[in-house]
């Protein structure tokens, strides 16, 4: 079974896909921290996509993701970058790297050959990211979209970097969440869409509790 949980930065969908997954017993696998590592890697050695030979440096990418205490450890050519690809910078760069179809095809790939190891095994999977009902698994078993409104959603994340310590400025966050959904929608391959049969919720003003029930209810078939 594919969970398939889409949706913009701060829609709570990250800790509700962990939940889903702990309490489904599936394998967890955050995309955009592919897309992030792939920003890191890029930041780390000076490149950006318009690289003539960005394809060669993109061959020489490894990423795994691994479970650990908090979730999900996330390995960059056998280094742990799960602190660093959380920086504002790292963010920003993400959301542009991620527009280069070079950059999607290998993350789908590697986004398709995780869960399909998993299922053989006879596991489950809880995929969350942009485009995992409209692209990577068009006919997961359960599609949801979760949306929030923008000034919640810049309050959630402001919550979760000042809980590490991080200085903050709610304004310039929200603007960050902006532009990225801007982004995100507005590129041409893979745009951040719901698919047209992807249940819809709205978190805005919804427990974390009631997130991860709503969800389980539809799973379990009482939703
Ligand atoms: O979910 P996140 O904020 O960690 O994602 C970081 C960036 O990666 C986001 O700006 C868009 C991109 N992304 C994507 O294009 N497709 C995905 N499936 C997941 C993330």
């Amino acid at each position: 079974m594919i969970i398939a949980i889409d949706g913009p930065a701060g829609s709570g969908k990250s800790s509700t896909a962990r939940e889903v997954a702990k309490r489904t017993d599936s394998l967890y696998i955050d995309t955009g921290a592919m897309y992030r590592a792939v920003a890191l890697f890029c930041l780390r050695k000076g490149i950006d996509t318009s690289q003539p030979d960005f394809d060669t440096y993109l061959n020489g990418l490894s990423i795994s993701l691994k479970s650990s205490e908090s979730g999900i450890a996330v390995w960059l050519n056998g280094e742990d970058v799960s602190d660093e690809i959380r920086s504002s910078t790292v963010s920003e760069l993400s959301s542009i790297v991620s527009s280069d179809v070079r950059v999607r095809v290998k993350m789908v790939d590697m986004q398709r050959e995780m869960a399909s190891e998993a299922l053989s095994r006879g596991g489950s999977v809880v995929m969350e990211g942009r485009d995992i009902g409209s692209v990577v698994f068009p006919d997961a078993e359960f599609k949801f979209f979760l949306i929030a409104d923008p000034k919640v959603r810049a309050e959630r994340r402001a919550l979760q970097m000042e809980e590490k310590g991080v200085p903050v400025d709610s304004r310039a966050l929200l603007d960050e969440i902006l532009a990225r959904d801007a982004r995100d929608e507005s590129r041409s391959t893979s745009p951040l869409i719901r698919a047209s049969d992807a249940i819809a919720i709205d978190t805005s003003s919804l427990s974390f509790e009631e997130q991860v029930e709503n969800i389980l209810s539809v799973i379990h078939g009482n939703g």
